[in-house]
């Protein structure tokens, strides 16, 4: 009992609430940044969110560089060419804004800025990351979606140039210090992209939860985020300036990603590779592949699973596991057929030809190795046809 040693760590200070973004000038100042280097993406640059920023940081006579050209599934080259940006503006910190792209392309612009390049020396599956040295410059995080929780990661994901799959870069010194959650800054949220970003921070509940590593305090946390996504992700997407449903879905987000530090499951290594391979939008991809990694773990999870099925509101009283785990999944599929999720891999315009390269990126990926039930490239590859065409 009790015979591994267990890491736990919440340290990244969080300011949640409506007009959080105006403690934007203080954060700075306690942090000591002088001259912040705001890395976003060209619809946040164009934005109603963006002159905001500005007005804030101009009325409290901070200088500051714009890095505004981060892709969604940053490339290296995002990485390198932010980091450019943060030498020629003399930087000394890092403002991440937006969805997972920018804040994950944030989080490792100060890596590059203690360790030499090029940042694919520091991948988690090679070990290199343990090889990052700090202090890091300091980050704060501003996400304006509610899905990646990237805003209180140790982790970024990028996209490697030659080898068309993701990496994932993670020490504990790339958490930000502080992250700014302001769910007014998610109305202009579209629907579907509501939608997408929601299923990504269901996934990362789900997905932790069922890590098989000792850690209740993440569970604990875990739950309460798939219970708020349950309660609000489809009132957010039917009402887009519902405050009190965003709010709790950036609480769910952020909490996903607290609680996945415990790591991911498999969900997350199919993701990844439609992301990589077909540049299918992240939280999309989850969605698609979540039932399918429900069904093959619903027995090495079933009292996990059962969890979730509480936590959707289902009584689950006189029911064994896994029955009720059965009822959780179908509850994920009511709840995606709700939101307007499309129903299979095909009708999100995958080719069934692709399937094969992607069993081979997604078995590279590290997140399938903490899955409940262990995978191979084969059940990679029979959960992408079960994903292509459900049933
Ligand atoms: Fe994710």
């Amino acid at each position: 009992m009790f015979d591994t040693i267990s890491q736990f760590s919440f340290p990244t200070q969080i300011s949640f609430g409506s007009g959080a973004l105006k403690l934007l000038p203080e954060y700075l100042g306690t942090l000591g940044i002088h001259r912040p280097l705001i890395v976003t993406d060209p619809g946040l640059r164009n934005s109603a969110v963006f002159p905001a920023i500005e007005a804030i940081l101009g009325n409290a006579g901070i200088p500051f560089t714009v890095f505004s050209a981060v892709a969604a599934n940053p490339y290296e080259t995002d990485v390198d060419n932010a980091f450019a940006a943060y030498l020629e503006g003399s930087c000394d910190g890092v403002i991440g804004l937006g969805g997972g792209s920018p804040l994950d392309v944030a989080k490792v612009v100060p890596v590059l800025a203690m360790n030499q390049g090029p940042l694919i020396r520091y991948e988690v599956q090679t070990g290199g990351n343990k090889q990052i040295r700090g202090p890091l410059p300091p980050v704060i995080t501003i996400p304006t979606t509610s899905g990646t929780g990237s805003e209180v990661g140790r982790c970024s994901v990028i996209t490697s140039t030659t080898r068309q799959s993701k990496f994932m870069v993670c020490n504990p010194l790339m958490m930000p210090r502080m992250a700014i959650l302001d769910p007014e800054l998610t109305l202009g949220l579209p629907p579907a992209l509501t939608a997408y970003t929601g299923m990504d921070a269901l996934t990362h509940n789900i997905e932790a939860l069922t890590v098989e590593q000792f850690h209740p305090m993440c569970d604990a946390i875990a739950e309460k985020g798939i219970a708020f996504v349950a309660r609000y992700l489809e009132r957010a997407v039917r009402k887009p300036a519902d405050l009190e449903a965003r709010g709790y879905m950036m609480m769910a987000a952020m909490m996903g990603a607290v609680a996945f530090q415990k790591d991911l499951g498999a969900a997350h290594s199919l993701a990844h590779a439609l992301s990589a391979v077909c540049g299918m939008q992240h939280g999309l991809a989850n969605a698609l592949c979540l039932v399918p990694v429900m069904r093959f773990n619903a027995e090495a999870s079933a009292q996990k699973y059962a969890s979730v099925a509480r936590c959707f509101g289902i009584n689950t009283s006189g029911m064994t596991d896994l029955e009720a785990a059965n009822l959780a999944i179908q509850a994920v599929e009511d709840l995606m057929e709700r939101i307007g999720i499309p129903a299979c891999l095909a009708d999100a315009g995958i080719e069934e030809d692709r399937l094969v390269l992607l069993s081979e990126k997604a078995f590279e990926d590290g997140c399938h190795l903490t899955n409940p039930r262990p995978c191979t490239q084969d059940d990679l590859l029979m959960l992408y046809r079960q994903a292509y065409k459900p049933g």
